[in-house]
């Protein structure tokens, strides 16, 4: 049986047409009937349908002649590229989708690059050969200089119109490697977990890869990273729904169903075994999920607390990387400092909070973790500016770094090294691959946060593309930034800067401040300062603002309804003193100048 297992996973840019082609598959193996077919079967989540983005993975096994054929779809965001690494080490071979009208861009090339670390036997593929704007001939020169393959490796297909994708199978077949089972210990269970999810009604559900060994029902398991133990409720695989069996064997794809209670307790990357027979080993690459970005959650209104915090006790049964503690604001009250893999991991998160949870929050500004090393030569991770201690105690401040590259047209290199610059970032090697070049540098993660990345696509007519990881943390000349709405400091706003950056940052804030605060029925000093040093300042002039005015008298019930009105707006904003803020005020470092 081993013989004719094809496991295998589709990689590509965002939007290049992965869940397209998936479905593609899906309806000529007839693993779905067309008509059940709704577009993208694969993304289920009703976010992912809309952003048009794959967040969740979900493996697919399919019939192909005498072939078992395991598909595992991968998210395309760098946010998820831990993820994608994981999927990729379940597989023995990648289909590598290329856009023709777009070509290779970065997240096709770190994928490709992730995949070839693993060995994996890769089937390029040009996708969208149906548009008018396809530019065949040059992604394909792209492909053949970038993997060293020639043309009639290379599929063209339309994954929207069907053309092509039959070849894709037979491709899979011959060229993708059956899987292959240890010599030494073949019986030990290996299982790797490259993907789990939380169910309301059967508990945290694993989706497996089985290198060696066999997971039968009933099967007391040990996670050998974790150490924790469970029990397999029930075992399968997806068609795309669930298929009950007796076992799931070696070179098999399929899921678990366990009586674990969150999936932390069973992260992505780590390794399955038996408590009765453990391997002696765990498979290589697990590595604990590690978040750098944080920012403070908070509900509107401080009776939503508990909901909210709910909330996210529900989110965090699914997602184990989403980590969150209590933070308390003297503007916004008790919320949660969470972290997150990324900026859409953060976008994706309060998203859901507002869909599935109803729930109106206020976030806070998006900022990195700090490493500060104190006088005494402690070395205390933080997570916002308000947990900087004193000046005196602090010897040095690291941020986190990342190393990352810039796929981009050759005219537009000198506006891309200049927007690396303008980030404090360092260009490093420049690589030319026919019409396309990749610009690899390393940059402050920091910057990288707010506007980079808008005016990346800016400044290469859209065509820019980025990515990166994480390189370590260095130490830098970093200040804490605070700002003040009418003399009063406002906590949630402070920010670690660099001091070269901290005018110019203090200057374009308070502007913005400016734009955001409504006027109030007095003037009100908006201030940046550095160690209680002003650095900026701007007024919002006083207004006078008498809604009922416009009235003349008027009917009394309208009167007071417009009043009423004027007081559910306001409760929707904090206060600073006697200031108003509206909730943009605190994520005004995500608004453009
Ligand atoms: P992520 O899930 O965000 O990584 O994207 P994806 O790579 O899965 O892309 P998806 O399949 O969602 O396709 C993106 C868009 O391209 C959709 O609007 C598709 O309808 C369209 N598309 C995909 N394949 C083709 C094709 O062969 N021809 C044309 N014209 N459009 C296509």
């Amino acid at each position: 049986m081993l013989d004719l297992i094809r496991n295998f996973c589709i990689i590509a840019h965002i939007d290049h047409g992965k869940s397209t082609l998936a479905d593609r598959l899906l309806e000529l193996t007839k693993t779905v009937d067309k008509r059940q077919m709704k577009s993208q079967l694969l993304d289920k989540m009703d976010l992912e349908r809309e952003k048009g983005i794959t967040i969740k993975l979900t493996p697919v096994r399919m019939t192909y002649k005498d072939y078992r054929l395991n598909l595992i779809d991968t998210p395309g965001h760098v946010d998820f590229s831990y993820e994608v690494s994981r999927s990729l080490a379940a597989c023995e071979g990648a289909i590598v989708v290329v856009d023709a009208s777009q070509g290779i861009e970065a997240q096709t090339l770190a994928n490709i690059q992730l995949a070839l670390e693993h060995n994996l036997s890769l089937i390029p593929v040009i996708n969208k050969i149906d548009l008018p704007a396809a530019d065949i001939e040059s992604t394909q020169k792209q492909i053949m200089s970038l993997l060293n393959c020639s043309e009639e490796d290379i599929l063209k297909v339309s994954a929207k119109t069907g053309q092509g994708v039959n070849q894709v199978l037979e491709t899979i077949v011959n060229k993708i490697p059956a899987p292959q089972i240890s010599e030494t210990n073949p019986d030990d269970l290996q299982a790797l977990i490259f993907d789990s999810y939380y169910d309301d009604y059967r508990g945290v559900v694993l989706y497996v890869r089985l290198i060696n060994g066999q997971i039968n029902q009933s099967d007391n398991l040990l996670m050998m990273a974790n150490q924790t133990k469970a029990l397999a409720l029930e075992v399968g695989y997806l068609s795309p729904d669930m298929v009950k069996t007796k076992a799931l064997n070696s070179g098999e794809i399929g899921y678990i169903i366990t009586n674990l209670k969150s999936s932390a307790e069973a992260r992505v990357g780590d390794t399955i075994t038996l408590q009765a027979k453990p391997a002696q080993k765990a498979l290589i690459g697990y590595k604990p999920a590690k978040v750098y970005i944080f920012a403070g959650l908070f509900a509107s209104d401080s009776s939503y607390f508990e909901a909210l915090k709910k909330a996210l006790n529900k989110l965090a049964l699914s997602d184990s990387t989403l980590i969150y503690e209590v933070e308390k604001s003297p503007v916004l009250g008790h919320g949660f400092r969470c972290g997150f893999l990324g900026l859409l991991h953060l976008d994706i998160t309060t998203e859901r909070l507002k869909r599935e949870y109803d729930l109106e929050i206020i976030v806070s500004n998006p900022s990195t973790s700090y490493e500060v090393e104190l006088t005494n030569k402690e070395v205390i991770q933080i997570k916002s500016a308000s947990e900087l201690p004193e000046a005196q105690k602090i010897e040095s401040i690291s941020e986190p770094w990342v190393e990352g590259e810039i796929v981009c047209q050759q005219a537009h290199v000198g506006a891309v090294i200049q927007l690396i610059t303008q980030a404090r970032g360092l260009p490093a090697d420049i690589d030319y691959m026919q019409n396309l070049t990749v610009v690899h540098f390393t940059a402050p993660l920091s910057n990288l946060l707010t506007d980079f990345y808008d005016n990346l696509k800016s400044q290469t007519s859209g065509y820019g593309s980025l990515n990166y990881e994480l390189e370590g943390f260095r130490i830098e000349d970093l200040v804490r930034l605070d700002f003040y709405v009418a003399y009063e400091i406002v906590e949630a706003l402070s920010l670690i800067c660099h001091r070269s950056e901290a005018q110019k940052l203090g200057v374009s804030v308070v502007k913005r401040l400016k734009d955001i605060i409504p006027r109030q029925q007095f003037k009100v000093a908006l201030q940046a300062a550095i160690g209680g040093k002003i650095i900026a300042r701007e007024d919002i002039a006083s207004f006078r603002k008498d809604v009922t005015a416009k009235l003349y008298g008027g009917d009394i019930t309208r009167r007071m309804k417009l009043l009423e009105k004027q007081k559910k707006g306001k409760a929707k904003m904090k206060k600073i003193g006697k200031v108003d803020l509206p909730p943009a005020t605190f994520t005004v470092l995500l608004k453009k100048e």
